[in-house]
């Protein structure tokens, strides 16, 4: 029996973005075949739950995220997982920063690259907003998760 395939979301905080797209890829993975997981670089809210907007975004799309507690992105994760998909510029140089050799360093990609390969292109960080900016963090993953669902 082959080994899962293992996938981790990370952001800042580990309490807005990368639980939504943690909680939307696990969604659409089987479970004996892949796990997914999430991390923040920051480490100002480990062991909180995700942001109560976060929650409720995913709450109306029929995701439930709330087990999620935050972690901090350490080093050993990179033997740990696979593929780690992160939110923003800021968040791929917190992680490389930590990569010990090409081959962990070539594991990192900013999610939104699924999208629009080579553009670069962040998720916003919602934390300071309102509800809508929480609407529009939801759709872009939601939308790259689909396109790394069907990919690895
Ligand atoms: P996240 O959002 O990185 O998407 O979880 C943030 C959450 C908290 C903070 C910043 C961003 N903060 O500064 O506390």
């Amino acid at each position: 029996m082959s080994e899962k395939v293992k996938v981790l979301m990370v952001c800042l905080g580990n309490i807005c973005r990368s639980p939504l797209a943690h909680g939307i890829l696990e969604n659409k993975l089987d479970p004996s075949k892949y796990t997914v997981d999430s991390a923040g670089t920051g480490a100002y809210h480990i062991g909180k739950q995700p942001d109560l907007r976060s929650i409720a975004v995913a709450r109306k799309y029929g995701l439930d995220i709330t087990n999620q507690r935050a972690q901090q992105f350490k080093a050993r994760h990179f033997d740990e997982f696979d593929h780690i998909f992160v939110m923003d510029a800021s968040n791929y140089y917190n992680v490389i920063e930590l990569a010990s050799n090409d081959e962990e360093h070539q594991k990192v990609n900013l999610i939104l690259n699924e999208l629009t390969p080579g553009m670069d292109s962040e998720v916003p960080d919602p934390y300071y907003g309102g509800d809508q900016g929480f609407e529009n963090v939801y759709q872009m993953l939601e939308e790259a998760c689909d396109k790394i669902s069907k990919r690895i």
